[in-house]
């Protein structure tokens, strides 16, 4: 199968088995001199052209206050692929047609002439559809969102649409507020002049295989969905660990903290979609709903909840990978007395039927001797009798790990009987590799995102009520930390898997974490 009839089989089962027509359109990027821009859009939109997965035809227009010609955009563009493109080398013949649909538009986002520039140049397109099927891409400060939905509004580029069918819709970056208050005000301003379902809120774990895949995984097989629940299940663990350190991002990191830049977004994702009850169907409205349920069903905490079930960390200097990492305190723009959270364990209960009292163990960090994101469901021990009741065999419990990145995956473990005389038990695996089974098809997320947010399907985006109830889980526990001071119990050596108080919050409870190898 070549890859862009792979990209309409997914989109096509995802569809619930109807294709969605992928019309002609303009893509509009505002922000376009920034880093996203350069590193990941166009990058995802060349590869996009080349798998010709890109509707016939298409346009982009990126839209930004610094001086440039649509040559000298093109030409930096065309730099920064060679810097970041996920295939080298790149292909200068799909450049060359790609970039033939690249335009730029200088103007301040304040400036609302720049719009009516912005609409002229949009209204130059010879394909009637070209002009009114619009993505506009806010690649900006969310606060400045608001302001230009509104000049788009006014200009009519945006129209508000009820009824579906929407021509026009907005995609915005993360960080989608800093708590549910400023959330909700964002949200607010946004549907001043477009609906909820012209809103693509972006989560870039959605755009992974691996976290598309846990649903295709609970809901196409028949087996497993039996034991997932309490009747099985004796925990979870989710583990999002980063070798890199905060590096060069200390001024945006000081506002946000682990608990802001991952659990409230990509760790509350994948909890939710390994959780979540099955979905009525597979649009995106339906799977949005359970995953709202389940954010809904977690426990909120008190501040002595906080206190016991969940750690902060922050990381001093030491190694990772034999490389000398300096501490959080002295990252550059980083308050040397900051308070701020690198790494975030904390234990979960989910309040439904379906996972009364499993808890849901979650952690992630930056500096930790891995990058690996898994999720290890952990089943009951098999009961002491027959080789459990033999003092010199250890029943490991069975488990399966999803394992999302690196080293693509699924495993299930279980006990097999060593060969040769006597009753000597081992743990085994099971395994499915992504690589081995389906090749190295390893599209960025961004890639998926943009086809999807261009054909219009908001499934793998996040809706209102859900970033809503995912502040809503952080606000609790950030506040129990106001005014609280990092203890030396919560700083950790760079290179380790955090402060030791987060192996006591799982031996506590007689359990340990599992944590993810290093990739072969
Ligand atoms: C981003 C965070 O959203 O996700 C970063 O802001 C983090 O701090 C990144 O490094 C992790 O993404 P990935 O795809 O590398 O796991």
């Amino acid at each position: 199968m070549n890859e862009s009839s792979h990209l309409d089989e997914l989109l096509a089962s995802r569809a619930g088995g109807t294709r969605r027509a992928i019309e002609p359109c303009t893509v509009v990027i505002f922000g376009a001199s920034g880093d996203l821009t350069s590193r990941k859009l166009i990058p995802a939109l060349y590869h996009l052209a080349l798998e010709k997965a890109l509707p016939t035809p298409y346009r982009i227009i990126g839209f930004a206050r610094r001086e440039k010609t649509d040559d000298s955009f093109r030409v930096e563009l065309r730099e920064a692929l060679g810097k970041f493109s996920r295939t080298k080398p790149v292909n200068d013949t799909v450049w060359a047609a790609f970039a033939a649909n690249l335009h730029y538009c200088q103007a301040d986002i304040s400036d609302a002439s720049g719009y009516q520039r912005l609409n002229e140049l949009i209204n130059r397109a010879d394909d009637e559809k070209l002009k009114s099927n619009l993505l506009f891409y806010l690649a900006t400060n969310p606060s400045q969102f608001g302001e230009i939905s509104q000049h788009l509004s006014d200009v009519g580029l945006l129209e508000k649409c009820e009824n579906g069918g929407c021509m026009q819709r907005l995609v915005v970056e993360k960080p989608f507020g800093h708590d549910l208050p400023s959330a909700q005000q964002l949200n607010a301003e946004l549907i001043r002049n477009a609906h909820e379902n012209q809103i693509f809120r972006i989560d870039h774990y959605l755009g992974k295989e691996t976290v598309q895949n846990i649903l295709t995984f609970r809901f196409s097989n028949g087996i497993f969905e039996h034991l997932w629940d309490r009747d099985s299940v004796d925990h979870v663990q989710i583990t999002v660990a980063e070798k890199l350190g905060v590096g060069s991002r200390g001024g945006y990191y000081e506002e946000s903290g682990a608990m802001r830049d991952m659990i409230q977004n990509h760790v509350l994702q994948v909890l939710s979609l390994v959780a979540m009850e099955p979905p009525v169907s597979l649009e995106a409205e339906s799977i949005r709903d359970e995953k709202v349920k389940l954010l809904k069903s977690i426990r909120p905490m008190t501040p002595a909840d906080v206190a016991k079930h969940v750690v902060r960390g922050q990381y001093f200097a030491g190694e990772v990978d034999g490389e000398a990492r300096p501490a959080y305190r002295s990252e550059p723009k980083v308050d040397p007395k900051s308070n701020v959270e690198t790494f975030v364990a904390m234990k979960l209960w989910i309040d439904n039927w379906r996972w009364s009292g499993v808890p849901f163990y979650v952690r992630t960090g930056k500096n930790l001797p891995v990058s690996a994101s898994e999720v290890r469901i952990q089943f009951k021990p098999a009961p002491n009798i027959l080789y459990g009741a033999k003092s010199d065999v250890h029943l490991d419990p069975n488990s399966l790990t999803l394992r999302l990145q690196p080293n693509e995956g699924i495993a299930l473990r279980f006990n097999g009987k060593v060969p040769g005389g006597g009753t000597k038990l081992q743990p085994v695996r099971m395994q499915f590799s992504y690589d081995t089974e389906f090749g190295a098809y390893t599209p960025e997320a961004y890639e998926r995102l943009l086809l999807e947010a261009i054909a219009g399907d908001a499934t793998l985006f996040i809706r209102r009520d859900e970033v809503e109830t995912a502040w809503g889980i952080v606000d609790s526990i950030r506040n129990a930390w106001l005014e609280k001071p990092l203890t030396n119990r919560e700083f950790y050596l760079a290179g380790t898997w955090g402060p030791t108080a987060s192996d006591d919050l799982l031996s506590c409870d007689q359990r340990e974490w599992r944590h993810p190898q290093p990739q072969k």
